[in-house]
């Protein structure tokens, strides 16, 4: 089986050809971060139009590195959802376009399951297992029981943790995207410079808050004034990221009590999303999941961010289970993996 994922859900332009065997014959992401950067953060329109400029290419560039033709194709998988609608539109009415002309069938992906099989694809994890979400649009804690079969644990109640470190970075001038530049300009800082909040640590449940943080990181920004020097703002950022991964383990501890009490067949703690390329979140769940006897995964950073094979490998597993879609499938902003779950309060798309 050999399947062709498109994903343009938020800023990243991405088709790839992957096989059920697991090789990834291609991969192509194109990302926006330099037409959104002077505005700090991803803007709907821009991403949609650029979207519209480079999916025909990328689709024909992934195509060609993976040496197919489209009728050899078994099926073409894109995200449906969530995610801004303009830019999932893109992906999908293309892959529609692919399944009506190559006479192949037609997957719509839900974008977070693409994110939560991915240790499958690079890891050959088996269900169930528990998945730490980490990206600019999410921050959920979900036991993958099976395909299609989902327990959210926890999710934010307001802001991701991706978008903490964004906003911070833009507070701090640092740059954007912002989470590399916060990790990197607190590697010269001392984070017990500055105490902040450390959200619903010590509380039940496995939800995060992040808003209270960038609150305070604002408030000690402006107490510091125009006088801050690089030494300030590195104290800054140190801080914070300590306080946003202290609130992260936290949750996440919580998560694993509940994941080895209620799941004695689960051995393995999957970590995906943008974030999960930060060395201190690394480390820190490195420990936690020594103390907790539990294994640790972490899919290679082209894999943890938005990219295409992640969908292509969710529509294997998928068709796998004799599912597709019609042409008529709809693009949906917000699609949760868990219908079940209590919503968030204050939820918004990211959870
Ligand atoms: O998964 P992703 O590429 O896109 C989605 O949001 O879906 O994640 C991007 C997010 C951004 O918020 C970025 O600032 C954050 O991941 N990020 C990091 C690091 N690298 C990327 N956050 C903290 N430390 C990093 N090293
Ligand atoms: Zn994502």
């Amino acid at each position: 089986m050999v399947v062709l994922g498109l994903e343009s859900s938020c800023d990243e332009t991405a088709a790839s050809v992957v096989t059920e065997d697991r090789v990834i014959l291609s991969n192509v992401v194109l990302s926006q971060t330099e037409a959104h950067a002077p505005f700090g953060g991803v803007v709907p329109e821009i991403a949609a139009r650029a979207h519209i400029v480079q999916m025909d290419r990328l689709v024909a560039q992934a195509m060609s590195e993976a040496k197919i033709d489209y009728p050899d194709l078994s099926a073409v998988a894109a995200t449906a959802g969530p995610g801004l609608i303009g830019g999932v539109l893109v992906g999908l009415m293309t892959a529609k376009a692919i399944a009506a002309v190559a006479d192949i069938p037609l997957i719509g992906i839900n974008h977070l399951e693409g994110h939560a099989l991915t240790a499958r694809l690079t890891d050959k994890i088996a269900f169930p297992y528990l998945l730490l979400l980490v990206s600019g649009g999410h921050s959920q804690l979900l036991v993958v029981e099976a395909v299609g079969k989902y327990r959210r644990l926890g999710t934010t109640i307001d802001d991701a943790v991706g978008e903490a470190f964004d906003k911070t970075a833009k507070m701090l001038e640092l740059g954007f995207p912002g989470g590399p530049a916060v990790e990197r300009s607190a590697l010269q800082g001392d984070p017990r410079k500055y105490a902040l909040p450390r959200p619903m640590k010590g509380r039940e449940g496995c939800n995060f808050s992040f808003s209270g943080l960038k609150t305070a990181v604002r408030q000690l920004r402006e107490k510091i004034g125009i006088e801050a020097t690089s030494q300030d703002i590195s104290n800054l950022a140190a801080s914070f990221q300590q306080a946003a991964i202290d609130s992260l383990m936290d949750r996440t501890q919580n998560a694993v009590d509940i994941f080895k009490d209620e799941y004695p067949n689960g051995d393995t703690l999957v970590v995906a999303g943008g974030v999960a390329a930060n060395q201190y979140l690394k480390s820190e769940l490195t420990n936690l999941t020594q103390m907790r006897n539990i294994k640790l995964a972490v899919p290679p950073p082209v894999l943890c961010t938005d990219n295409g094979a992640m969908i292509a490998w969710a529509g294997i597993e998928k068709y796998k289970l004799g599912q597709s879609d019609s042409l008529a499938l709809a693009a949906r902003a917000r699609w949760p993996l868990d219908p079940d779950a209590e919503p968030a309060p204050y939820a918004g798309y990211k959870a």
